[in-house]
């Protein structure tokens, strides 16, 4: 009896089978078990062994080979591999003596060929941090990075769309935590996709220790330290997982430091660091693995965002080829099926079926199939692979890259300057903006960031030609400089069907300052041009979660902020004001309770930033701002309707809460809301921030006097202006930085005359006291405007505008 067993904890059984033979009574005093011969690597991972001072102290963390070869029991060094290709086995090679190929991995064809789609058979990829995030520690030794399994599941997705087998995948990471998010996020993006579903595995190295795979996505997840990959033990097993392809997502610099893997790092060194992609070509490939593809130029990929954006776009241009192949699969396997089965009766009893019948039959079936999938299809949103970050190719160059891809590569040569999205020190989330640039947050890249869209110059035609009326100049200059479907109300006011306006405003103490003005006075001239409803929501709520004040402070702010923002001019008979703490009724609740329903953690985490300390009211508010985006939230509005969509002029801050509200609408059954995004209102010592209440002189408050203002202006806005009058002559100012040109963009009407001081400021025709003198004028010109219409607004004005009531329109 000659009995082999391979190392690994699944075997274990063979183990107590061989010492069942070694306990039988020996025959002819002989005993039945003649030889056993074990085969392993001791070059992989040994036992874990929890306790510190056994693990240490008794070296017991050896692998029983070691043990056995150590003791002397005679062994046999296997020293060739017929796993990998040669390329990927030179990874590991130099950790055993030596390593070489069978033959066999030097002659088939499966080898020899490259991996369709890709410009290299491995690479190390760097992946940058994914909204100021790298590795996350939700909990001791529970290590997450979503930046990694964002583009771990979109680089399968990819593969997938290319026509690679899903089984042939296997995604693995050194991480328990991480598994479960890629599990996780798999589930979301994949597993109800018929066209795409779940791949082969998504393990841990350690729990795939003894498998293989012919492609392996690798999550190295830490992005602080090099963590327990720094036993080269683990390393090996890791990178010894794949056949034909691998891809390693990590942190490079943290690798690369890593003095314990250098012979491996040096490989990886030779590759880009950034993944190369070749999207023209699909799975399989005749391709050999040195030649160059001819199809057309390869595509590097920048960035998580850059990858999910990417594969996208990909996959809606692909749609349709997916969808008819997966038809023919689906008939396929009907039909095989069918054979299978017994013939019917009714079979039986006619004999054999007439020609007409046949097609008739036929022509039934297909009917069937394709409502089936039609049916499928209404379940699975295809459309909704992703938040909506994925969602629109955002702006040129992002577009360029795109379409290289998407075009299946036409021969055009990708511009890779363009491609490069430099790292930006601009921080904006809904509750900080900041910017290291004296001219402020650079909202392109912003727009690329959130994977919004431009409002480009012939939307604002557009929306004049709808309109009929004039754009505001907050619209003609660019203050509002993106939004999400804006074309699609557009449609609607096109084709006279309803929709409405939601906006909203965070209470403060005090009164409001200019820059919380903005996108009320704008969110005024929409209504007077759409004629709709608008809604404005006050998170009350949102302010006793997120600062040090008791309910009824918060409540008292929303009160007084509703006064101020009702001055702006709306017209109570077709707008509802509601403050949260007061408001929140049965119908919103439901809304806000489906939210909840189908958004994880892990995704708020992804898209706000939150950490495990904050408190739980803050991972459950943004159910609340998205709630009122659904019109169901308001019945004594809107009745029963619950398609009416919504627009929201808001600044760019709030995108997050917007993006969760349009991945999450498909799946509420309702319509997703549309956006309008404006930039910030400049504090006034600079662009690098916004005004913010807290810090009285940063801002200009709608209370403060005409005399105030001016002492503000002339004290701390910051000038664009040279140092002495005759550098200003001679060199002229800068517009960009200087706050009083920008408060003159936001609030002068005459387009002329802007142009005109700009002109003259920048050549020095104008001082800088002179240009402060006018910024003065026009900011008092505004805020006096409110104060005046403020005086006639009492505590009976506000019971008008949240009382529920229905408003100005039926439905
Ligand atoms: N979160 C916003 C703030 O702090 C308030 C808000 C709620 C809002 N809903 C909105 C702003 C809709 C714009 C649009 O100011």
């Amino acid at each position: 009896m000659i009995t082999s067993l391979w190392k690994s904890r699944r075997k274990f059984s063979k183990l107590k089978l061989s010492f069942h033979f070694l306990l039988q009574n020996p025959q002819d005093g002989r005993n039945r078990l003649k030889r056993w011969i074990m085969i392993g690597d001791h070059h992989q991972l040994p036992p874990v062994v929890q306790n510190q001072a056994f693990q240490k102290y008794s070296n017991m963390e050896q692998s029983l080979f070691a043990r056995f070869v150590r003791l002397g029991v005679p062994y046999v060094m296997l020293d060739k591999q017929g796993r990998a290709r040669s390329e990927i086995a030179s990874l590991y090679s130099w950790r055993y003596k030596t390593l070489g190929n069978l033959p066999h991995v030097e002659a088939l064809p499966l080898f020899q060929h490259a991996n369709a789609g890709f410009g290299f058979p491995f690479q190390l990829i760097n992946v940058p941090d994914f909204n100021g995030m790298g590795e996350t520690q939700p909990s001791p030794y529970f290590y997450q990075n979503l930046g990694e399994a964002e583009y771990a599941i979109a680089l399968y997705t990819y593969m997938r769309i290319l026509g690679y087998p899903a089984e042939k995948i296997s995604i693995i990471t050194t991480y328990n935590g991480q598994a479960q998010l890629l599990r996780d996020v798999a589930e979301r993006r994949c597993a109800n996709n018929p066209l795409i579903g779940l791949p082969g595995k998504i393990s841990t190295v350690d729990k795939y220790q003894g498998q293989q795979n012919d492609f392996i996505i690798l999550s190295l997840v830490r992005t602080k330290n090099i963590g327990h990959i720094r036993d080269v033990r683990r390393l090996v097993v890791a990178l010894s997982r794949a056949r034909l392809g691998l891809y390693v997502l990590a942190r490079s610099e943290i690798f690369m430091n890593c003095f314990e893997l250098t012979p491996a790092i040096k490989i990886f060194a030779q590759y880009p660091p950034k993944l190369i992609l070749l999207p023209f070509e699909p799975y399989p490939t005749e391709r050999k693995l040195k030649e160059r593809s001819t199809l057309g130029e390869p595509l590097q990929i920048e960035d998580t965002v850059h990858m999910t954006h990417f594969v996208h776009e990909f996959y809606m241009s692909n749609l349709d080829s997916l969808r008819a192949s997966y038809e023919e699969v689906l008939a396929e396997y009907q039909q095989s099926i069918r054979q299978l089965a017994p013939p019917s009766q009714t079979d039986e009893g006619l004999g054999a079926e007439t020609e007409a019948e046949k097609r008739s039959r036929e022509a039934l079936e297909k009917q069937r199939q394709k409502e089936e999938l039609d049916k499928k299809e209404a379940d699975i949103v295809f459309e909704d692979m992703d938040f909506e970050r994925m969602e629109e190719p955002p702006n040129e160059s992002q577009n360029k890259r795109m379409t290289t891809a998407a075009e299946k590569m036409n021969g055009e040569t990708p511009d890779c300057e363009k491609m490069t999205l430099e790292d930006s020190d601009d921080v904006v989330t809904p509750w900080s903006v900041t910017s290291s640039s004296a001219a402020g947050v650079d909202y392109d890249k912003l727009i690329v960031k959130f994977g919004c869209r431009k409002l480009t110059e012939e939307l604002v035609e557009r929306f004049e030609k709808v309109t009929g009326h004039k754009p505001h100049p907050m619209l003609r200059r660019g203050m509002f400089f993106a939004h999400r479907d804006l074309s699609a109300i557009l449609d609607r006011k096109e084709q006279g069907k309803p929709f409405y306006l939601y906006t909203g405003r965070g209470a403060s103490s005090g009164s409001l300052h200019l820059g919380h003005l903005v996108p009320f006075i704008f969110t005024k001239w929409l209504q007077d041009v759409f004629d709709v409803p608008l809604i404005i929501q006050m998170t009350d709520d949102e302010k006793f979660l997120w600062k040090d004040i008791k309910i009824d402070e918060a409540k008292k702010m929303a009160r007084e902020n509703i006064k101020d923002i009702i001055s702006v001019g709306f017209d109570p008979a077709k707008t509802f004001i509601f403050n949260n703490l007061d408001y929140m009724c049965p119908p919103f609740y439901e809304n806000v309770v489906k939210v909840w329903k189908v958004v994880n953690n892990n995704q708020a985490r992804a898209i706000f930033g939150f950490t495990p300390e904050d408190n739980l009211g803050k991972a459950a508010f943004p159910a609340i701002e998205a709630a009122p985006c659904f019109a169901s939230s308001f019945p004594h509005v809107f009745g029963k309707r619950t398609d009416l969509p919504c627009l929201i002029p808001c600044a760019i801050d709030q995108d997050p809460f917007f993006r969760m509200a349009r991945d999450v609408a498909p799946r509420l059954k309702y319509p997703k809301p549309a956006l309008i995004y404006s930039t910030f209102l400049p504090a006034l010592q600079g662009a690098q921030t916004k005004m913010n209440a807290s810090e009285p002189n940063t801002c200009v408050f709608l209370s403060d006097t005409a005399k105030q203002i001016k002492n503000k202006i002339n004290k701390y806005a910051f000038s664009g202006g040279q140092p002495t009058v005759e550098e200003h002559r001679e060199k002229g100012g800068n517009c960009e930085v200087d706050i009083s040109y920008q408060f003159l963009r936001f609030f002068l009407e005459d387009d002329e005359k802007l142009e005109e001081i700009r002109q003259k400021y920048t050549k020095g025709e104008i001082l800088t006291g002179e240009l402060k003198a006018m910024a003065v004028a026009e900011v008092t010109r505004v805020v006096l405007l409110m104060q005046e219409r403020r005086k006639t607004v009492t505590d009976a004005t506000v019971e008008e505008f949240t009382a529920i009531r229905s408003l100005a329109y039926s439905y």
